[in-house]
Order: C-alpha cells, then structure tokens, then sequence
C-alpha cells in the first residue's frame, strides 16, 4: 500500500488563513471544555466537598486504571441552553476499569443536587446506547436528586426508559453496576434498583422512593434518612445493597474487583503493527477550511490519520466527489469514504459498493463527511440523482459493521444522512469545531424562502414591500447561521462531542476499540453489487 503524497504548502495563503482561524476556534473549545468541568459553580463545589465527598470527574479517575484513557462523549451537551449546566449535569464516556473498556455515567451533585435535567436525560440515553451498541459494561457512579422536577412534563414520560435499558442490557449479558455515593431519590433510585451490582458507601449514600418529607406527607410516618434508605440498612435489612463500602474509595476498589472477576471479552482482531501518519496532525488546522463553502481535498485530511499515511484507493479515477478506500489506524483494518465535493450518482453508486465490499470482509467504515449535498439541476434528476443517492443511503442504513462519523466541515442536506449523519447510527460521531450543519446552508435557505414568498405574493396578486422581504430574509439567514453552529448543535446532541482536529486520529482508535467490544459482522444478504 502507497503512502499518499501530501501537496499542501505551509506558506501558502489559504493555509495560513485556516490555520489561523482553526487555531482560534481550538482555543474557543478548550476554553468551553474547562467551563464544562465546573459544575454546578463555585458555591456548590465548595458545599459538595466540605461534606468530604469526591467530584464526578475526581470519582472517574480514581475508577479508571492508572493511565487509561477517557474519551468522554458530549461534554458540552445543554451549553447556550436555556435552565442548562454546560455538561447537563452528567458526566459520561469511555474508559478502562481493571482492563476492561466500560462506559462510565456520573452524576453531577453540584448541578441540582444531580437531578436529571432534558438534555441530561438525552445525553444519559446516548450514553447507554453507546453501552448497548457497543457491548460495553456500565459502571454508574451514582448521587442524583432524580427528575428535574419543574421540567418533569419533559422528561417524565421517555424518563422510563433508561432502566429499561439498563435490564435489556442485562438480558444480552452486558453487566452493570451502581456505586451510590450520596442521596439518589425516586428515579435516581431505580439506577440502583435495575443495576446487576450495587455498591453503597456507608454514612453518605441515601436510597429511597420518596424522602422523609414525601412520607411523611403521604402516609403521616416520621423517620430519618439513614432509617428510611441509609447504605447500612440497605445493606443489611433490605438487600437492595450487594457491597458496603467504607468510603468511597472503598466503594470504587468494590467496583474495580467486580469488574475483574467479568468474563473476559472477545478478543481484538490481530492488528497491524502501528505506523505513525507521515505528516503532522498539526497541518490539519491549515487543511481544513475555515469557511466551509471553500472545498478541500479529503486525501489530505486521510494522509494525516492513517497508518504510514497508507490509502489504498477505490476507484480513484471514477465518482470523483467521494473518496473511498482502505488503510489501517493504529493497527485496525478500516475501510474510509470521505467527500471530496458534491454528491453525484456515480460518487453515490461507488460508496453503496464500497459499504458493500467492507461488510463483506467485515472491516468498519469511517466516514469523514464534508458535504453540501447531492447535485441537483435538470440534467442530474435526468440522470436518476435521487435513485442513485437512495442507493448509498440504503447501503449506509443496513450495513452492519460499525462505522464512526467524522464532520470535518460542512454536513447539509441528505449529504448528511447519506455519509452517516446521527440518523444513520454511527457507533460514534465527533465534529470538529469549523463544522456547520443544517439542511442547507442559511444563505441557500433564506434565498429559497425569499423566491417562495415572492411567488405567494405574485399569484395572489398582492404588493411585494422589498424592505419587509429582504429584513425578514435577513433575520431568517441569522437564524440558520446560528442554527447550524457545532455548538448548537452538541448542545442537543446532535454528536458525540466537538474535538480538536488533530485529536482524530486517537478519538478514531479509541472509538473502534470500544466498538470491537462487539463482534463484527457485516451483512452480505447478496454478493456485492457493482453500482
Ligand atoms: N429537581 C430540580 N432541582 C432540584 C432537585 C430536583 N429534583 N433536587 C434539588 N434541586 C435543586 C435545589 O432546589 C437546589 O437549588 P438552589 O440552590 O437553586 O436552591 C439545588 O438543587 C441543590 O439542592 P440542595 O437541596 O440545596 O442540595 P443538598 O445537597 O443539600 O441536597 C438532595 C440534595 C438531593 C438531598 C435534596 O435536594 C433533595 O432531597 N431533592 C429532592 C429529591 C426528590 O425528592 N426527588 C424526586 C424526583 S422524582
């Protein structure tokens, strides 16, 4: 396998100007993320460990195995949100505990005592998704104050559905465990209450369906926290507890020595020996363009992520606008389609083949997606655009080996779902931080708008007002611009989080190694189909 030949030139001026802007959009999400390991604020933080109580972030390293990684999944869920905590209150991701990858949720006391927020429960969903889908085992560090009771009209109804979840996961052999550091009420009692293990730390952790004050006023019993779902008691009398832990330190050895004693996992397909890319991942701030009308070449951004920067291409005389072809990161077997243009029935047809040849051989597929859409205009409805496109979404939908979406620039239209877009269920999706997306881009929209309302005006015979038109598709251009913002759009996870570009090529190989967890099968109801 050739090593792909990079022609991109530092000094050049488009290079400098995305440097440039890239550089300040990473400085923005470093900023963001420090912002998002806050909490609840100074005051909470300060009461939370007064009481002598670990964080959610310190309780997750001292869980992880020394020098494990954590790839954390939707850290800036709710940012920008109205009533949300940068975080939503929850912290969650990807780690290793005594060898084993696991999917790590904890709640975050210090925002609302740790009741589950409606952007909380969304992200506490994708984070047992990404625990079912990927066969991971789930360790939740638990002090939640359940619903967030005055938006319970949003989140009591689907609400039910995580521990539901959580007993599925169970039923398919994927263990949980529960470690109850503090008080987890009503709902946030039901996490322990569905959990395989549950672990409860003497003296702090309090479980109950209603507190003292919800007894009292419905059934007129007085009695105390600790009677009513202290650890010990829980422990002793009730059997909700498996383990009681002295501390919480204690509490997460516990977790640890249950993880250990796990079956172990199916074993990592044999991987090729690692080769570092051949040009800096650096470069990839000057690639990749901070404008996202501006195209750039994709074969640039798969120099600077494979192994050797080795790309064997797939027809790379024909369809053109999608790139596609195999290569290794960080050992593993992968099979990448990455856009390189507009969609066109031929570059649509080759990536349905290409799906179609990994699910074959069983190797996962990485979209890396910087698209505006599928080609439109008389001439390629003529030639079957959407007949061909619908091909590459059929393949992407039912294809069964794991694949992993990268936005790199822009994601518009049904580009997205046909490069695997959130609807599409990608094991994992990362955005980088010049991403936009939208059906369309907001100039495209408000101009298609503008001739639609013109057209109403003209066929009812009425007066076009220039100045009222042109200010409304202003004000509606503004509204699209900030709609399609990485921000807005990870806010509702709409992805698994924003990342620095030059972090893909490690997200990529931590992200199929978590996916491996599960054994990959592609589909090949029928041979190949040459499109
Ligand atoms: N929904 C929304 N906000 C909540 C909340 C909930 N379930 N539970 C607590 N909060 C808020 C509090 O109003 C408080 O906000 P404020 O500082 O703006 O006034 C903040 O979270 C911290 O709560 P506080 O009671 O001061 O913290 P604490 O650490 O001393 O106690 C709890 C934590 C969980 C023991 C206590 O807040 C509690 O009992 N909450 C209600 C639990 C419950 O009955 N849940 C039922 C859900 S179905």
């Amino acid at each position: 396998m050739l090593p792909i030949k990079s022609i991109i030139n530092p000094s050049d001026e488009t290079y400098r100007t995305n440097y440039a802007a890239n550089s300040s959009a990473v400085e923005r999400l470093s900023n963001e993320l420090a912002r998002s390991t806050k909490g609840g604020g100074e005051q909470y933080v300060k009461r939370h460990l007064a009481r002598g109580r670990l964080l959610p972030r310190e309780r997750i390293e001292m869980l992880l195995d020394e020098g494990s990684y954590f790839l954390e999944i939707a850290p800036l869920a709710g940012i920008g949100m109205e009533n949300e905590f940068v975080g939503a209150g929850v912290v969650g991701g990807v780690g290793l505990v005594s060898g084993r990858e696991c999917i790590i949720i904890a709640n975050e006391a210090t925002v609302k005592g740790g009741a589950v927020s409606e952007i909380g429960q969304l992200k506490n969903r994708r984070l047992s998704d990404v625990g079912t889908e990927n066969r991971l085992p789930s360790i939740s560090l638990v002090e939640s104050a359940g619903a967030d009771l005055p938006v319970q009209a949003k989140i009591f109804v689907p609400g039910g559905r995580g521990f539901r979840e959580i007993t599925r996961r169970s039923k398919m052999r994927i263990p949980s465990i529960s470690v109850v550091f503090g008080n987890s009420t009503a709902g946030g009692a039901y996490l322990p209450g569905m959990s395989d293990y549950v672990v409860m730390v003497k003296k702090q952790a309090q479980v109950f369906l209603g507190g003292p004050p919800l007894v009292k006023m419905a059934t007129g019993e007085i009695v105390d926290e600790e009677s009513l779902g202290g650890a010990e008691m829980h422990s002793r009398i009730s059997g909700l507890s498996d383990y009681l832990a002295e501390d919480e330190l204690d509490g997460l050895r516990i977790a640890r020595d249950i993880v250990s004693h796990y079956s172990d996992p199916i074993p990592k397909p044999n991987l090729k020996p690692v080769e570092e890319p051949l040009y800096p991942a650096d470069e990839l701030l000057g690639v990749a363009s901070a404008d996202v009308r501006v195209p750039f070449e994709s074969r640039e951004v798969i120099a600077r992520i494979v192994d050797g920067s080795k790309f064997d291409e797939f027809k790379a005389k024909y369809g053109t606008t999608l790139v596609t072809g195999f290569g290794y990161i960080h050992g593993y077997s992968v099979g990448i389609l990455a856009n390189n243009g507009v969609l066109m029935s031929e570059s649509a047809g080759k990536g349905a083949q290409f799906i179609h040849l990994c699910n074959q051989q069983n190797i996962p597929l990485i979209f890396l997606q910087n698209i505006t859409g599928f080609m439109v205009g008389r001439t390629y409805e003529e030639q079957g655009i959407i007949r061909n496109g619908a091909k590459l979404i059929n393949a992407v939908s039912n294809s069964t080996v794991p694949a992993i979406t990268i936005m790199t620039g822009s994601s518009y239209g049904a580009g997205n779902y046909a490069m695997c877009g959130r609807a599409y269920e990608p094991r994992f999706l990362f955005t980088w931080p010049n991403h936009r997306i939208a059906v369309m881009g907001p100039q495209q929209l408000s101009g298609v708008m503008d001739i639609i309302k013109r057209e109403a005006l003209s066929k009812q015979g009425l007066p076009i007002d220039e100045e009222k038109l042109v200010a409304s598709k202003l004000a509606l251009e503004a509204r699209i611009e900030a709609e399609s913002d990485p921000y807005f759009a990870t806010a509702r996870l709409w992805d698994d989080g924003i990342i620095d570009p030059r972090d893909t090529r490690t997200v990529l190989a931590i992200s199929l190694s978590a996916a491996y967890n599960r054994p990959v099968e592609g589909t090949m109801e029928w041979g190949v189909f040459r499109h």
